[in-house]
């Protein structure tokens, strides 16, 4: 059985998400067994409360910088014997000790289809923001192996949604939430649980 430590900043949707999957048993070979914050106030806590899913904070503003701040995630995750991690919807990009010390054992849902709108400064609302000022018709997910640079890791799954020409970031966002991050976050991860991805060349590959 897989460890699965989430890392959460915000909503914790894509955490109800995984949970939610949990139960219905569709993690297969998986449990999770921590929920770690970057944010005392993150509603993701309340979620993992309600689900007795045991929660650590580690709020980043107690850090006087990125790589203090890592390493405290890093020493964390270690205690927690953390098989798999998942950033949904963390905010904050890891320094390497961390990326280093779990290779492809860290997957992060991003809210466009990578390589567009993706990197530094391009997070929740920001990123539907500017695919829309692009005027993209097409939007969506990537769930992603977390690698040293921001949202460039092997890509595992993607779907995406049609934009409407009244389109808001506030309804993509959730449009992409309903239709692909809620989904394909949780079945990345029951197939990494199963063993069911490989990565070769720097390229995963899920053996369906
Ligand atoms: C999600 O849309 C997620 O893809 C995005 O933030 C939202 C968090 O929602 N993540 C990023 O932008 C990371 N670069 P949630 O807290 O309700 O899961």
């Amino acid at each position: 059985m897989n460890n699965i430590v989430v890392l959460v900043s915000g909503g914790g949707t894509n955490l109800q998400a995984l949970i939610d999957a949990e139960k219905r048993g569709e993690i297969k070979n998986g449990k999770i067994t921590c929920v770690i914050s970057s944010n005392p106030k993150a509603f993701a806590l309340e979620r993992a409360k309600t689900n007795n899913i045991p929660i650590v904070v580690i709020n980043n503003h107690d850090y006087t910088d990125n790589k203090a701040y890592s390493k405290a995630i890093l020493d964390e995750l270690n205690k927690q014997k953390a098989d798999l991690i998942v950033l949904a919807g963390f905010m904050i990009i890891l320094d390497e000790c961390v990326t280093k010390a779990y290779p492809y054992k860290i997957i992060n849902v991003h809210p466009a289809l990578i390589p567009s709108f993706c990197g530094e400064g391009f997070y929740g609302l920001r990123v539907h923001k500017a695919a829309l000022e692009y005027g993209v018709k097409v939007s969506g997910a990537t769930i992603h192996f977390v690698n040293e640079k921001a949202d460039a890791g092997a890509i595992i799954l993607q779907g995406t949604v049609d934009v409407a020409n009244d389109e808001t970031p506030e309804t993509l966002q959730r449009k992409i939430m309903e239709n692909v991050e809620w989904k394909l976050l949780p079945k990345a991860v029951s197939l990494f649980c199963e063993g069911r991805i490989t990565v070769k060349d720097g390229k995963a590959y899920v053996d369906i």
